[in-house]
């Protein structure tokens, strides 16, 4: 077997982003580094706070590095909490994390991590790309050491999440994503193009409750109320597999077609957030076509593997 990828996943936890870190922790073909969070679906505070109680759920000690708490430029929208419940796991609860967060700022653990491994760690943020912008700012050098950057957000040839025209990450903080998509660095998008059309079930969740009691009831539980939103919203059995699926992505692109072309964000206005193909910037890998099936078997054998507890 091949080295596992290394990788970081910059998140606002959030249900399926406790999936994709769950996920992460039970795939062997994945080092999780570590994990910066980021406001978006919870305040920063709280994405900070769910972030090392998962980590302390699954048994890690790995770092976690606080990051922003609110946009580059346009005013905080209040959480998603009609999508991920008051606290971000629907309604489970976990106990308050012992530890700390790594004393860095999210945006300088980012860069201090790829100048020590040049050219081997992944990217995967997976929330508003305001750490990401805030690292670029004041680490250029990054787009030289980092492996690639795979990005859950957007959506280029479909309509929105929010609204018709934006996806819920990149409207949360356009400015920062226009600064990420303007960047000369191996970047891949992996927006509701693709994960809209990857549908998880409550059996692809209930599978991990028999070989990991103590994760997968917590994940059974905390999806139980990000699926009554997709029934509600959408008409869906299930709900659609985000996060996870930049991981898979960051992993292995087998199952995803991709195009390759510069992204323009839309910054403010009635279509502030909407990603588009065009534009001055660097070409990025935007996903357009998946094997849904390889993603979900893939998430769900490892998921249930029992390498969790
Ligand atoms: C994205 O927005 C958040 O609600 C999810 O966690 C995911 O990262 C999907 O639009
Ligand atoms: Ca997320």
């Amino acid at each position: 077997m091949s080295a596992p990828t290394p990788i970081i996943i910059d998140t606002d936890p959030g249900v399926d982003d406790a999936m994709a870190i769950l996920y992460a922790l039970s795939d062997p073909a994945v080092e999780l580094v570590g994990l910066t969070s980021v406001f978006g679906n919870v305040t920063g505070d709280r994405a900070s706070r769910n972030a090392r109680a998962l980590l302390e759920l699954a048994g890690s000690d790995l770092p976690v590095a606080e990051g922003a708490h609110r946009p580059v430029v346009q005013d905080l929208q209040p959480p998603a909490d009609f999508v991920h419940g008051v606290e971000g796991f629907g309604e489970a609860m976990l106990p308050a994390p012992a530890r700390a967060p790594d004393p860095r700022p999210a945006h300088d653990f980012i860069a201090e991590m790829l100048a020590e491994r040049p050219g081997e760690i992944t990217l995967v943020p997976v929330g508003p790309l305001t750490n990401i912008a805030l690292a670029l700012d004041a680490h250029p050098e990054i787009t030289k050491l980092v492996k690639r950057v795979v990005v859950m957000g957007g959506a280029v040839r479909r309509v929105g999440n929010v609204n018709d025209f934006a996806e819920a990450n990149i409207w949360q903080d356009p400015h920062a994503a226009a600064t990420v998509f303007a960047a000369d660095w191996p970047m891949t998008l992996v927006g509701l193009d693709v994960t809209e059309q990857i549908i998880c079930t409550r059996a692809d969740i209930a599978a991990m409750t028999g070989p990991s009691p103590r994760c997968g009831a917590f994940m059974a539980h905390a999806a139980e109320f990000y699926f009554r939103f997709h029934k509600d919203s959408a008409d869906i059995d299930g709900c659609h597999l985000h996060d996870p699926a930049a991981v898979i992505a960051a992993l292995d692109m087998s199952a995803f077609e991709t195009v390759s072309a510069p992204l323009t964000v839309t910054l403010d206005g009635a279509e502030a957030g909407m990603t588009r193909e065009g534009g001055d910037g660097p070409p990025i890998d935007i996903c357009i076509g998946v094997d849904a099936d390889a993603v979900l078997t893939r998430f769900r054998d490892h998921l249930s593997s029992g390498r969790l507890p």
